[in-house]
């Protein structure tokens, strides 16, 4: 696996482990951390024996938001013109299944970044927040739009507005995490569940994640044509024939990610 600048990339069996890696900054998200999350996503994504994507920080803070002595100086026309954190629309946009394994402060940035993960793990000592208001600003990495739909307006605006942290109970309440484990084993666990989506098969894996995003963006028949279709199409796949054969036989199926 490549060395990179603020990340540590690892494969666990067939699960890529991403650790975001700038302890001194609290994870703080800059460019070169965008940079290397989007090559190493490329990397896993690009390799047959990655079957999940494991996003982690430290115990301290999984990420405490974009960087903002970066973002500090920046311009309208700075921000504008690069189109300022686009490039994490790459995360958002994996295609296999990925799981955000949060520990410490997941804020601002750090917090949008996990919720774009298709399955977000929180340790008991989680704080998640969107304190963009106090610098100034509003969440630009998808704050507004993805935590509201995961917990509700009244939620979103209470921690946007006021810019306050909720912990791991009143996320897992609220929707925004679906499962909280005592923060030594929050690495175990994590590896744990992307081990068993890994185990499944891939192709299936990748559809059933489109398929769940898919009705955030479409009315529900819309959705439900699209469930129906895609169905019909997994019995195209050797691993269909696999998993119903392995039933009927009382054996473990076989996948071979065909
Ligand atoms: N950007 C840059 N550096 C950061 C940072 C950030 N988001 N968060 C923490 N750091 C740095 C601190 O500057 C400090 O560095 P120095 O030692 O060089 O001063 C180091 O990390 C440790 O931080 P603290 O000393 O502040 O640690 P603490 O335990 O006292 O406080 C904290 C922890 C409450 C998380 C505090 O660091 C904090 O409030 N951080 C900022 C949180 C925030 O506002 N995040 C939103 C950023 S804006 C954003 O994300 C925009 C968007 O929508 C995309």
């Amino acid at each position: 696996m490549t060395d990179f600048e603020t990340i540590l990339l690892e494969r666990k069996g067939r699960v890529g482990v991403i650790t975001l890696n700038r302890p001194k900054a609290l994870n703080a998200l800059n460019s070169q951390v965008l940079k290397d999350v989007v090559a190493a996503l490329d990397e896993l994504e690009g390799d047959a024996e990655v079957g999940a994507i494991l996003l982690t920080g430290s115990e301290r803070a999984f990420a405490a938001g974009a960087d903002i002595k970066e973002m500090a100086p920046q311009t309208y026309i700075d921000m504008y013109g690069t189109d300022f954190f686009a490039g994490w629309d790459r995360l958002a946009n994996a295609r296999k299944p990925t799981i955000a394994a949060v520990a410490g402060y997941a804020l601002g940035g750090g917090c949008e970044v996990a919720m774009m993960c298709d399955i977000l793990i929180a340790a008991d000592n989680a704080k998640f927040g969107q304190p963009e208001i106090t610098l100034g600003v509003i969440p630009g990495i998808g704050g507004s739009q993805r935590l509201t739909r995961a917990v509700g307006k009244a939620k979103a605006m209470d921690l946007i507005l006021t810019g306050r942290n909720m912990d791991a109970e009143e996320a897992e309440r609220a929707g925004l995490v679906s499962r909280i484990v005592p923060a030594d084993q929050l690495l175990d666990e994590a590896l744990k569940a992307a081990e068993k989506i890994a185990s499944m098969s891939l192709p299936v894996a990748m559809i059933a994640k489109e398929a769940v995003n898919r009705s955030y963006e479409t009315t529900l028949g819309e959705g439900l044509r699209f469930e129906r279709r895609v169905f019909h199409s997994l019995f195209a796949l050797d691993d269909q024939k696999e998993g119903m054969a392995a039933f009927v036989e009382k054996r473990k199926p076989n996948f071979t990610h065909k």
